[in-house]
């Protein structure tokens, strides 16, 4: 349906290439520090960041331009505005962390949603001058200019998400197609001790790295952007042997899932492991028969 369906075309928009070769190394020296890109991406909230801090700006716009309607309200609605902006600033820079570790056609889509925040926050900025000025009607002009320039900007930035998938764990869909129960991995004399394999059961592909008689099992598609974590390097960090996504880094515990590193920020699903004569049972928690211990 028009125009939802023109925002797919922004992701073969390749002259925005250009634009995105000329950010890309500010955006990488700015997340050169590990900490601040985790923080960035949520790593610590276990959830992606951007998607919470928008709240404030896309609600403060909203209101103000509610607010204006109503002559009464209108110095409320000029300090909604500028609450807007300066809670744009955080939201914006999460957004960042996040496009840089994106794919091509992501980060098209994402340098258009941010040339039209960008765009907004200057008719915003121009809103408040004109206000300040004296000229109220010129300011709600702009600000309600600034309010579709804004609305517009979250719903390619909803396509980002949803259509292309920038954001969701992807490893949860694998995760949901594993049989159900306890699966025969295979026998333990089978896997290679202390070198990472890939394993399978049913069409889910499994991360899998055995320490002697103690197997982790992991699902292999990375929550981030479903990179096979058996092609990673084993590392250890906090004193626990964690696996690096070959893709963007992300680091993830052998024997939990847990995320240590960004980008990614849900967990990767962990199965539970058995041997049983001399071979190797996994199951996903939550997808047991409920009889089959
Ligand atoms: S696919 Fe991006 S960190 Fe794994």
């Amino acid at each position: 349906m028009w125009p939802f369906n023109q925002i797919s075309r922004l992701e073969n928009a390749t002259p925005l290439d250009t634009v995105a070769a000329k950010v890309k190394p500010l955006v990488e020296k700015a997340m050169a520090s590990r900490r601040v890109s985790d923080i960035l991406h949520g790593v610590w909230l276990g959830h992606p960041l951007h998607p919470v801090l928008v709240q404030v700006p896309v609600g403060a716009w909203t209101s103000a331009a509610i607010l204006d309607a109503v002559p009464r309200a209108r110095p409320a609605a000029t300090l909604l505005i500028g609450v807007g902006m300066a809670a744009s600033i955080p939201a914006a820079a999460t957004g960042v962390a996040d496009w840089s570790q994106q794919d091509t056609q992501q980060q098209r889509t994402g340098l258009a949603h941010a040339m039209g925040n960008t765009t907004a926050l200057g008719l915003y900025g121009a809103s408040l001058v004109a206000r300040g000025r004296g000229r109220p009607a010129l300011g709600r002009l702009l600000s309600y200019a600034g309010f579709a320039l804004a609305s517009a900007a979250a719903t390619v930035g909803g396509h980002l998400a949803y259509r292309q998938a920038a954001g969701p764990s992807h490893a949860v869909a694998h995760a949901e197609i594993a049989p159900p129960g306890w699966t025969d991995l295979g026998p333990l004399a089978d896997l290679p001790d202390g070198r990472p394999t890939r394993g399978s059961i049913g069409e889910v592909a499994l991360f899998v790295l055995r320490r002697g008689h103690q197997v982790h099992v992991l699902v292999d598609r990375c929550s981030h952007a479903s990179g096979p974590l058996h092609e990673g390097v084993l590392v250890t960090e906090g004193g626990r042997e964690c696996i690096v996504c070959p893709w963007h880094g992300s680091v993830f515990r052998v024997d939990d899932g847990k995320v240590v590193h960004g980008p990614a920020t849900a967990a990767q699903p962990a199965l539970q492991v058995r041997t049983h004569d001399g071979r190797v049972n996994v199951r996903l928690p939550g997808l047991s028969m409920g009889n089959d211990d």
